[in-house]
């Protein structure tokens, strides 16, 4: 299955793309990650994209479109959840054409809805593993060891596009050109809405159970 997951910054994507790659067997990728693996790293294409994730803005669609088209092409066959790409309509229109050169296309869209108010309080409160990616929040989704990663023992870490006026610049570029990639998938019945606003859990559940459906039709 190929699947795209749409959403806010803080809506839940990579807190949902855990849970779903060990149902699934899916290669997640987010561009996110990349991007910071790439920085921590010290490449050229880690320098080019600082400035533009410090700020908030998005990274200029030509580097994301060639850097997630070389990880996609080594996506297993039981597929990828893609998360944080793509988020303009000339990096959709991209996938497309890439995924169609293979007979290939997306099969789902999972929209995670959620109010920009409910964000704020997410993302102060989010600590992240700089190896692994994994996700947790100081109330919500505590590690079972304070500050250390479940997985692997590593220190959480804070991301430093989380303050307030960087998340602030980051929900205003989703609104102005993310949000749009909705309609563009809209147009090919793939889109599936969820409300982000509940239990990780709940939120878990109902896209399950619309994967489920999805794998046997
Ligand atoms: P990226 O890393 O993709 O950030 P984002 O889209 O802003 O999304 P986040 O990772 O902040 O949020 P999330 O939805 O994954 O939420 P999470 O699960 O962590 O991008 C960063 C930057 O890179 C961009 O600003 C841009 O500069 C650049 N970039 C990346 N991709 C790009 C692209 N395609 N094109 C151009 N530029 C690109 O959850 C957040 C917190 O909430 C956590 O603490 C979690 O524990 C908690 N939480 C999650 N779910 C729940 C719940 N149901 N209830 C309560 N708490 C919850």
């Amino acid at each position: 299955m190929r699947v795209v997951l749409l959403g806010a910054p803080g809506a839940g994507k990579g807190t949902q793309c855990q849970g779903l790659v060990d149902r699934y067997k899916m290669l997640h990728l987010s561009s996110g990650d990349i991007l910071r693996k790439e920085r921590a790293s010290g490449t050229q294409l880690g320098k080019k994209a600082q400035h533009y994730m410090d700020s908030g803005e998005l990274v200029p669609d030509d580097v994301i479109i060639e850097m997630m088209a070389k990880a996609i092409r080594k996506a297993p066959a039981a597929g990828f959840i893609l998360d944080g790409f793509p988020r303009t309509v000339n990096q959709a229109a991209a996938l497309d054409k890439a995924l169609d050169a293979n007979s290939q296309k997306i099969d789902a869209v999972l929209n995670l809805q959620i109010d920009d108010r409910v964000v704020a309080g997410r993302m102060t409160g989010r600590r992240s593993c700089p190896k692994c990616g994994a996700v947790y929040h100081i109330e919500n989704l505590k590690p079972k060891d304070d500050g250390l990663c479940d997985r692997d023992s590593t220190k959480l870490v804070q991301r430093s596009d989380d303050s307030p006026e960087v998340v602030a610049n980051r929900l205003e570029t989703y609104h102005r050109q993310t949000e749009p990639l909705v309609d563009y998938y809209m147009n090919n019945g793939t889109v599936f809405n969820f409300d982000a606003d509940r239990d990780p859990n709940e939120v878990k559940a109902s896209i399950s159970e619309k994967l489920d459906a999805l794998a046997v039709t």
